[in-house]
């Protein structure tokens, strides 16, 4: 290996893992000379309805990308999650339910768990839905979150998940968006102790953001004691209607192509688009990667720590580890309450064998000192993870040592909410590790990197990471808008997938994903696209332009750096700072406010009128030896005034 940083494998871990290196590499060459041969036999990992007979049937030509696998195939998620659960492990503890007050905890078996599927299947049935309508999820970490998921799949019904973060606003456009007829959420959620009020923030989207255009119903989970607002004709309570209903639900036969879920997510223009994602090919994919990435055993604890309002939640808390009859661990709560020491106290707790989270947690406890964790009894611990954003390898290193005691592999884990699964990641029996680098690709992943004219570097170098072929966890469509679908994924670099990423890849083959190449910018391992900021701000009376680019920040990753020009007649002030801060929380969510807002008398253009965003990056970065040529500008004298005022000061 060509780095000093190298952390082998551990043979004692290879001996006992599902796969080591001789594996990884015949089972690689097998998933990319043969598809067919491999994902064919893969595909049984899962229960058919139906057995397919076709496997893979995918083009990434942009005159007619289609992505299908085992087409012919049918299958029912929820079935393949509990059902087929039932004779071996009925008694099995399905969830670990850890709540935000360390006092309150909940273990689901996989027989409770099947009942409250099949009643809250039956309640949504009562409610109206049929298969292939649209129900939004905003919900907070529950088991409830969990059940409403696997009652959608039971009955064919497509949920969207909005993250319980999000403005009324924000989930107004995602209920639209997605022509949803009914909302499940909860009457309040409990984070760090505080009531967030969901129900309210419900209500508000329908009454006053257009959602009442489709919303029929909201079913309204008892979170906690505090009332609520009532709308007699619109709202229902979870515990009654699943009260009510019957316990027998038979699960609906879908087709492998049937799509399973919609996810929004922020892309570098316009809206955040509703990715969608089918029955067959993800389960297969979030299955197989759950078992062999985290070498998941029979009878291991497994965590991880993201919110059902993200991929990572779709498939490595809830798809993944309940295809495979795992143990998964749901936790409502934050790792700084009551106190630093939570996540190490929850692992002693739970006993938890594997613990995947993300890098910004892992900066924020770092942060804390070498005893954040304090007494915890770590010792069950047996693999790490991280996702979300690259790593560096300062965390790492401290992870590996503060968490891990220096003994358990660490699988950086680089995918997409795109992608349905993971990509690119160490096999923790067959790969060794270099902090900071997610190294080689999964089976039957075929990455490539090119540069900007879309010419294939070949060896090590620097470039815009690309996908070549298809892989069974992969998104279909956007919803509602197969055009835009293409266009944005595979018209820039033709016959290929565009991450959005840039990467370089070293003597070795490994990987090191280097951040966006386009204007999303990614904070605290949320993914947020600069117009979405940008089109919240230029609402506020007060603001005539603005643009927004990401910088470096120490413990988020990315921060948002907010440049604002303000219509005549308004003056810049302490005051209309924390308005406009306060503007973009309620538009989009606490997660899109601004770090830092500077007032500028202009942007820097081009004299056609474009505003010139390389610069802008570059002022935020505090770097401004390399603002490249400005003799192009419009007015290159606001360059200066930018510099003077700049925020970032290192
Ligand atoms: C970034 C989250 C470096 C990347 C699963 C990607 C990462 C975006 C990693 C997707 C990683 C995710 N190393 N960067 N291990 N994992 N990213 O859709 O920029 O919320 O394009 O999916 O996060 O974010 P999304």
């Amino acid at each position: 290996m060509s780095d000093q940083n190298v952390f082998p494998v551990d043979p004692a871990f290879a001996a006992n893992a599902h796969i080591d290196n001789a594996k990884y590499e015949a089972m690689y060459e097998q998933s990319i000379n043969d598809p067919e041969a491999f994902w064919g036999e893969q595909g049984k990992r899962i229960d058919w309805i139906k057995p397919y007979t076709r496997v893979k049937n995918t083009s990434f030509d942009p005159h007619n990308v289609s992505i299908k696998w085992y087409e012919d195939g049918t299958l029912n998620v929820s079935a393949n999650c509990l059902d087929r659960h039932l004779a071996t492990r009925g008694d099995q503890v399905a969830i670990i339910w850890e709540g935000d007050n360390p006092e309150e905890d909940e273990k689901i078996t996989y027989r409770d768990l099947h009942e409250r599927v099949c009643r809250f299947a039956n309640a949504l049935k009562a409610q109206g839905i049929q298969k292939g309508d649209v129900v939004t999820l905003y919900l907070p970490m529950i088991p409830e979150a969990a059940v409403a998921m696997l009652a959608c799949t039971r009955i064919g019904a497509i949920h969207s998940i909005v993250f319980g973060g999000f403005s009324p606003e924000a989930l107004a456009s995602r209920i639209i968006g997605a022509k949803s007829k009914l909302v499940v959420t909860s009457n309040y959620s409990l984070r760090g102790g505080k009531q967030v009020p969901l129900k309210a923030n419900v209500d508000a989207a329908i009454d006053d953001h257009g959602a009442s255009a489709c919303i029929e119903r909201v079913i309204v989970v008892q979170r906690t004691t505090k009332d609520v607002a009532w709308h007699e004709n619109r709202d229902v309570w979870c515990h009654e209607v699943c009260a009510a209903a019957s316990a027998d639900c038979p699960p609906e036969e879908m087709n492998a192509e049937d799509p399973l879920f919609i996810l929004y997510t922020s892309g570098s223009t316009g809206q955040p688009k509703g990715l969608q994602h089918t029955t067959g090919g993800y389960l297969v994919y979030a299955s197989m990667t759950h078992e062999y990435i985290f070498d998941y055993h029979e009878g291991d604890v497994y965590w991880c720590t993201a919110d059902v309002g993200w991929v990572t939640g779709h498939s490595y808390i809830v798809y993944g580890p309940l295809a495979n009859g795992a143990t998964t661990l749901m936790f409502e709560g934050v790792p700084s309450y009551p106190d630093n020491s939570r996540f190490g106290r929850v692992i002693e707790k739970h006993k938890v064998n594997q613990f995947y989270t993300a890098p910004t947690a892992i900066r924020a406890l770092m942060q804390q000192g070498e005893d954040v964790l304090g007494d915890s009894d770590l010792s069950s611990l047996k693999l790490l993870g991280s996702v979300g954003e690259p790593i560096n390898p300062e965390a790492w290193t401290w992870y590996h040592r503060i968490f891990g005691k220096g003994k358990c592999p660490i699988v950086d884990t680089w995918w997409q909410t795109e992608t349905g699964g993971i990509m690119i990641v160490p096999l923790p029996g067959a790969t060794p590790t270099k902090p900071g680098s997610a190294t080689r690709p999964f089976f039957g992943v075929q990455p490539a990197l090119v540069d900007s004219e879309g010419n294939e570097i070949v060896g090590a170098g620097d470039g815009n990471l690309v996908i070549t072929d298809s892989w069974p966890g992969q998104s279909r469509s956007i919803f509602g808008d197969h055009e835009r679908f293409v266009q944005t994924y595979f018209s820039t670099f033709k016959g290929s997938y565009t991450t959005g990423d840039g990467a370089r890849r070293d003597e070795d083959g490994y990987y090191w994903i280097t951040g966006r190449v386009d204007d999303v910018i990614n904070v605290s391992g949320h993914r947020m696209g600069t117009a979405e900021v940008e089109s919240a701000l230029v609402a506020h009376p007060a603001v005539a332009e603005a643009a927004v680019v990401g910088y470096p920040h120490d413990l988020k990753g990315q921060g948002i750096y907010v440049y604002v020009t303000l219509k005549a007649g308004y003056e810049q002030s302490d005051d209309l700072m924390k308005e406009l801060r306060n503007w973009v929380r309620s538009e989009i969510g606490p997660i899109a406010s601004p770090d830092l807002i500077q007032f500028s008398p202009g942007m820097p253009k081009t004299r056609s009128g474009k505003i010139m965003r390389r610069i802008l990056r570059k002022i935020a970065e505090d770097d401004f030896s390399a603002l490249g040529d400005t003799s192009t500008l419009a007015d290159p004298s606001v360059v200066d005034d930018l510099i003077e005022h700049r925020l970032n000061r290192k």
